[in-house]
């Protein structure tokens, strides 16, 4: 797998989150906000977070079977290529055909839903499937105010190593093996998902999460002198 490919996958929510013909989940990625929803069939979607029209979060609105309806003046978007499809406003019009939605590429790998924001969506990588081991379980998505460099350079010193098939840091916080998936979400803003192969609610758990909290103060607490 080439790892420069690999860099424009982002794990930006739990695929769990997000439920078939449901609910829309806000997200970021590079800077980008995003709408993240499925359509009744479970396909994700991720898309710009603003409705073409006059701009209102899409975040906002809600999902109708396989359409995303703008809060504002109601005008839908139909699921896959975003194209606007009826305004509720004037019913017998047919709908612009250039007005769109802005798509990115989206698929559910090891849990997470993973978003790439290239014009063109490369091919979805199987690595991103052995992003976790499989049977690990979601400790915490830990917020940080830092930069994605930061972080990387944070878990370099505290021994983990990055897999450079899944994009995924493996090693150890806590004494309790984990996987950490970085997101860069905006210039001083990122997240980690952590996965661990401790069972929730073992001591193993709460280790890694009193871990989890003080990497979070080393990374967001700057050196001194
Ligand atoms: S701003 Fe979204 S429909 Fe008008």
């Amino acid at each position: 797998m080439n790892t420069d490919t690999m860099a424009f996958w982002h794990p930006v929510a739990r695929s769990a989150e997000l439920r078939p013909g449901a609910n829309i989940v806000a997200g970021f990625a590079e800077g980008r906000e995003l709408a993240l929803w499925r359509s009744t069939d479970g396909t994700p979607q991720a898309w710009d977070n603003r409705c073409p029209h006059r701009s209102v979060r899409f975040t906002l609105g809600r999902v109708v079977q396989d359409r995303l309806a703008c809060a504002y003046h109601g005008w839908e978007y139909a699921a896959g290529d975003g194209q606007c499809v009826r305004i509720p406003a004037h019913p017998a019009m047919p709908a612009p055909r250039n007005v769109c939605a802005e798509v990115f590429g989206a698929v559910d790998a090891a849990g997470m839903l993973w978003v790439n924001l290239a014009s063109e969506t490369p091919p979805t990588s199987p690595a991103l499937a052995d992003a976790v081991p499989a049977g690990w379980h979601f400790c915490r998505t830990l917020t940080l105010r830092a930069g994605a460099q930061d972080v990387h350079d944070a878990l370099a010193r505290r021994g983990f190593a990055i897999d450079a098939a899944s994009g995924a840091w493996q090693g150890a916080l806590g004494e309790v093996n984990t996987a950490a998936l970085l997101l860069d979400a905006q210039t001083h803003l990122a997240f980690i998902h952590l996965w661990t192969e401790a069972p929730p609610g073992s001591d193993a758990m709460k280790a890694l999460h009193a871990a989890a909290r003080g990497l979070r103060a080393t990374i967001e607490t700057p050196p001194q002198g």
